[in-house]
């Protein structure tokens, strides 16, 4: 481990974040989650296009035959040091279309096989913040879990908020988690945001749970790895199709995954951008010639968190104020 490709890409990685961010965000509030996800995409992958590596996308838009742009296994980039992306031009396409919370743009980059091929299914989480980490366990009751999260944390079960999606199939999560006398905070999307603000203090959440995508899983856990905190995780085949095509990719629905297993890699860079405001980032915000977004961007192996907050001036020669 050197931190060769984390250098390479700390700044750039973001440039990418923030041009899909800056894309989909004229989308946002239109009420057409296909466009906010086509413009995102296209952007992304545009400057992808333009970094300096050898990447493969392992978690993407879907397989070859079912998207056009940002595939698994589509080659990007300009020739480099070999890497693997993991990307989602628009964590909350509704959320974005509605104009509500908490949207963003994520990607993640290793080193080859840094990053766990996960299918694009479903996925039952368990998330918690750096003093839980190795303390809980997605098998225990739901009330274990959040003594053992609060203890911790050092407060009461009373003193949690645990993000959960707003779904039928967690009625029964949300009742139990209820009556261990912790709070819910009910979201309509964007389970990913979620795990992050789960892992940072001042956000006013302590865990995640319940189900939602693996691929979510993978981007959450890249960017745990640096934050620290824990994702466990458990494949959630819906069907025996979705359970064979796991198995042909050597994954098994009975295994709890970690966050070392989902992202092995000793290398990597996270970066998110936000699209609408959100607990973590604000949203993308025009002005007369220009825009200003705010992302994150870390990197596991050179140990840093960034938050860049950037203006960006449209048209050639523009006079913007600068506001700080
Ligand atoms: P999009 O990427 O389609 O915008 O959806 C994001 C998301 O809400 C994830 O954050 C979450 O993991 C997943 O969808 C939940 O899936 P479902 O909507 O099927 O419950």
């Amino acid at each position: 481990m050197n931190g060769h490709i984390e250098r390479e890409l700390a700044l750039e990685i973001v440039r990418v974040t923030e041009q899909a961010a800056l894309a989909a965000g004229r989308w946002t509030g239109k009420g057409d989650k296909h466009k906010v996800d086509e413009v995102a995409t296209e952007a992304m992958r545009e400057v992808l296009n333009e970094l300096p590596i050898s990447g493969t996308v392992v978690i993407g838009e879907g397989e070859m035959d079912e998207a056009p742009m940002l595939y698994i296994g589509e080659q990007l980039g300009k020739g480099g040091p070999k890497v693997d992306i993991a990307v989602d031009p628009v964590e909350g396409t509704n959320i974005t279309a509605k104009g509500l919370p908490n949207a963003v743009t994520v990607i993640a980059i290793s080193e080859k096989g840094g990053l766990f091929h996960a299918p694009d299914m479903y996925m039952e989480k368990l998330i918690v913040p750096p003093p839980a980490a190795g303390k809980v366990g997605l098998d225990w009751p739901v009330e274990a879990n959040l003594k053992a999260i609060a203890m911790a944390l050092n407060r009461k079960v009373e003193d949690l908020v645990v993000v959960v999606l707003d779904r039928p199939r967690h009625e029964k999560l949300i009742a139990e988690i209820r009556e261990a006398g912790a709070r819910v905070k009910l979201i309509g999307d964007g389970d990913v945001i979620a795990a992050l603000a789960a892992a940072m203090r001042g956000t006013g959440v302590h865990a995640v749970m319940g189900i939602g995508g693996a691929p979510e899983g993978v981007l959450a856990a890249a960017a745990l790895k640096t934050l620290g905190g824990e994702i466990q995780a458990r494949f959630y085949p819906e069907d025996e199709e979705e359970r064979e095509r796991l198995e042909a990719m050597g994954a098994s629905a009975e295994k709890i995954y970690t966050t070392e297993d989902l992202a092995p890699g000793k290398e990597i860079v996270f970066a998110a951008t936000g699209i609408t405001d959100g607990d973590i980032l604000r949203g993308i915000r025009y002005f007369g010639g220009g825009a200003r977004t705010h992302s994150l961007a870390m990197g596991y192996a050179t140990r840093v968190v960034r938050f860049i907050d950037s203006i960006h001036l449209f048209d050639e020669g523009a006079r913007v104020t600068v506001r700080l």
